[in-house]
């Protein structure tokens, strides 16, 4: 057994955690939209014009601040004027990027708002820049954002919508340097600059541009960015023409070619994988220190609006579908990815999980009437109370929780806390796939005062949830917290995700 001392400062306060540190992805790529949050009006799966209220229900048991739509690389070939009106004569297309299957175009812009509307979540959209034009997006904003009597706003309300949305979060393209039109980077810092002039800001209705960023560690494209982000000859009034620029980031136990299976995987692969989990801090280290180069008072924002694991498809399926299953390791990913996140509040703006429903790392599997919440799903709704909370730093002081994978050393132990309205948050997770750790919470600065804890962990790494066996994987109260002087001590099994929550008092 491993033991650890985690000393926690409880009065000594960093950055907001924002709550779209949780966000979430949802793509027209295999049945994320269709059959995951749209069956139809006529289905007889309960729905809310046609949108599954079961999912619905679920995601707002997360506190979902956000949702991300409609890609992705589906983003770049969408045409958001091929889905409004009424819903026989809108267009079809062929969905080229993923599974080559026919799009109808029933879901699209007032359903995905209808569905933001109904998580109680902020939209995020992500405009196309690859295949798009600047007026195409210029009008998209003014479609969903402007009151009053223009082209657009009177073609939103025929479409029986009256009010203007609130938008705030708007994606200049997705992936440029792939998907999106496999651009240099300095050509697409300067589409960037030209398409986000002509994403407007209507009436009080205030964008936050979202220019497509880097790959994982790809800081030249980041610098790029950086460099051309502010309006030269705007001295007088200096303004930025994006507010934040994106990194996508994704987990695999290998390289692209071999991926391996979501479910059939050993030890080794699993160290694998969550050394790679843990080497998005270093990426997000390397973004965050060329942004503080040019923008030293963080006023842009990094948005990994992309990450999470991606393994082989499940047998059998569609390999455009992108549906894989989700263990007690994609769990694990998760809670580490959210302490990482928590580490880099000051710089990451906002996170988006790939993806909510059916595709990569889901919260939530449907298949026709069923729906399966996933070991990720949990982890998402164990930290839930993070979300806008003030962090703490964690100093972890640990002998012998440092692993060898291949030339990488991974933590066996990860962690974080946050407090907010008083109430404290502690994250834990055991990586060791096979030792228990002790862990001694040093709290200073204030004492916890009746400390609850829950746990996420299972037999087996590879276990997982089915419509079967839905429960396999879920959080269970854990009350073998033992209370010492100054702190806790606690023992995390193997393989587990362990949180604390507890009232604080006698803050400095
Ligand atoms: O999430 C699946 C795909 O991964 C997205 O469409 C694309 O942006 C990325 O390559």
């Amino acid at each position: 057994m491993s033991t650890a001392t985690a000393v926690i400062n409880l009065d000594i306060e960093g950055p907001t955690i924002s709550r779209h540190l949780y966000g979430h992805f949802a793509e027209h790529l295999g049945r994320c939209i269709y059959g995951g949050f749209w069956v139809g009006e006529d289905s007889p799966i309960p729905n809310e014009g046609g949108i599954r209220l079961d999912v619905v229900q679920a995601l707002r048991d997360l506190n979902i601040p956000n949702l991300r739509w409609p890609g992705g690389c589906f983003a770049d070939e969408y045409h958001w004027r091929d889905g409004i009106g009424p819903r026989e004569e809108r267009p079809r297309m062929v969905n080229t990027h993923w599974g080559d299957v026919e799009e109808n175009n029933h879901f699209g812009t007032h359903e995905f708002m209808a569905l933001c509307e109904l998580l109680g979540a902020e939209p995020y959209i992500s405009g196309n820049v690859g295949s798009g034009t600047v007026q195409e997006m210029s009008e998209w904003v003014e479609y969903l954002t402007r009151d009053g009597d223009s082209p657009m706003a009177r073609l939103r309300r025929a479409n029986g919508r009256d009010e203007p949305w609130r938008v705030k979060f708007w994606g200049i393209g997705n992936e440029t340097w792939g998907c999106g039109g496999n651009m240099r980077a300095e050509y697409a810092a300067d589409l960037s600059r030209q398409y986000a002039t002509y994403c407007r800001d209507h009436g009080d209705n205030k964008l936050y541009r979202i220019a497509s960023g880097a790959s994982n560690d790809d800081y030249k494209w980041t610098e790029t960015l950086m460099r051309q982000i502010s309006c030269f000859g705007c001295e007088a009034t200096p303004k930025n023409f994006f507010q934040a620029l994106s990194v996508h980031y994704y987990t695999m136990a290998g390289p692209w070619e071999a991926k391996g299976s979501s479910t059939v995987f050993d030890t080794d692969d699993y160290y694998r994988t969550i050394a790679a989990a843990q080497k998005l801090d270093r990426v997000l280290t390397g973004h965050s220190t060329v942004m503080d180069c040019y923008d030293p008072g963080r006023t842009v924002g990094l948005v990994l609006d992309e990450w999470g694991t991606w393994w082989d498809v499940e047998p059998g399926t569609n390999p455009g579908f992108l549906f894989q299953q989700n263990t007690l390791r994609d769990a694990l990913v998760a809670s580490t990815h959210f302490d990482i996140f928590h580490k880099h509040a000051a710089r990451l703006s906002m996170a988006n999980i790939a993806q909510t429903v059916n595709v990569l790392q889901a919260m939530i599997l449907t298949d026709g009437d069923t729906l399966v919440l996933t070991p990720s799903y949990h982890v998402f709704e164990m930290n839930k109370g993070h979300q806008d909370a003030t962090s703490l730093a964690v100093h972890l002081r640990t002998q012998d929780a440092r692993r060898q994978v291949g030339d990488a050393e991974l933590d066996s132990l990860s962690a974080s806390a946050s407090v907010k309205d008083g109430q404290v948050l502690i994250s834990l997770t055991n990586l060791d796939a096979e030792e228990p750790a002790e862990v001694t919470l040093d709290l200073r600065g204030g004492l916890l005062g009746e400390p609850t804890a829950r746990l996420l962990t299972a037999d087996q790494l590879q276990d997982h949830n089915s419509a079967d066996t839905p429960g396999e994987v879920s959080p269970r109260p854990f009350d073998a917290l033992k209370v010492v002087d100054g702190g806790l001590t606690v023992t995390l099994p193997p393989h587990s995700f362990l949180t604390i929550s507890g009232l604080v008092s006698g803050r400095a």
